[in-house]
C-alpha cells in the first residue's frame, strides 16, 4: 500500500495542474449553457420514441440522471454579463432571478419524475413525464428566452 502513495501524490499534482489550466482557459458560459441544452433537447428526443412504443424505458435512466444535474446547476451557467456571444437569453433571466431559479427548479423537479417512471420501468408513466418535461422547457422559453 505505502509504495503507491507516491504514485497518488502524483497524480493529484497533474489533476491540479489541469484544473488550473481549465479555469485559466475559462471556458464561455454562453457556449457551454447551448451545448447542455442540445444534449437536453437529445435525451428528450431519445427518450420520446422509446416510451411511446413501449419499451425498456429502464435504459433512459442514466440520461433522465444527466437532465436532473445538468438543470440543478443551470442557474450557474449564466453568471451575470454573459448576455453577450449570441445568446437568446432575454435580459429577464438576470432582472427576474428569482423567477429564473424557479423555473430551473421545476425542470429539475420534472426530470426527476421522468426518472422515477423511467426508473419503474413504466412506458406509459414515462411517456406522460416526457410530456410535462417539455412544459417545464417551454415553460422557461416563454419567460427567459428571445427568439
Ligand atoms: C430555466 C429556464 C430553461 C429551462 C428549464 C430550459 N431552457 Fe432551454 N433555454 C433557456 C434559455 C435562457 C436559452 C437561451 C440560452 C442562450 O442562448 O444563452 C435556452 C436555449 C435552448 C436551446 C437552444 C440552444 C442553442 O444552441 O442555441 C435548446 C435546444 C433548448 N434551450 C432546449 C431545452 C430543453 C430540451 C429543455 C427541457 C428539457 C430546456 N431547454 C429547458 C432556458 C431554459
Amino acid at each position: 500500500m505505502a509504495h503507491r502513495m507516491p504514485h497518488l501524490a502524483a497524480l493529484l499534482a497533474v489533476l491540479s495542474l489541469l484544473g488550473t489550466g481549465a479555469a485559466l482557459a475559462q471556458p464561455d458560459p454562453v457556449a457551454t449553457r447551448k451545448e447542455g441544452l442540445k444534449r437536453m433537447q437529445g435525451h428528450l428526443e431519445a427518450i420520446t420514441p422509446v416510451a411511446s412504443a413501449g419499451g425498456n424505458v429502464r435504459e433512459t435512466v442514466p440520461r433522465t440522471e444527466d437532465m436532473i444535474a445538468f438543470f440543478t446547476g443551470f442557474p450557474a451557467l449564466f453568471p451575470p454579463g454573459s448576455d453577450n456571444n449570441g445568446s437568446k437569453a432575454l435580459p429577464s433571466v438576470w432582472a427576474d432571478r428569482a423567477g429564473f431559479e424557479a423555473a430551473s427548479a421545476n425542470a429539475v423537479n420534472a426530470a426527476g419524475a421522468l426518472r422515477n417512471a423511467a426508473a419503474s420501468g413504466d412506458a406509459a408513466a414515462t411517456a406522460q413525464a416526457v410530456r410535462a418535461m417539455g412544459g417545464a422547457c417551454g415553460a422557461c422559453h416563454r419567460n427567459f428566452r428571445g427568439r
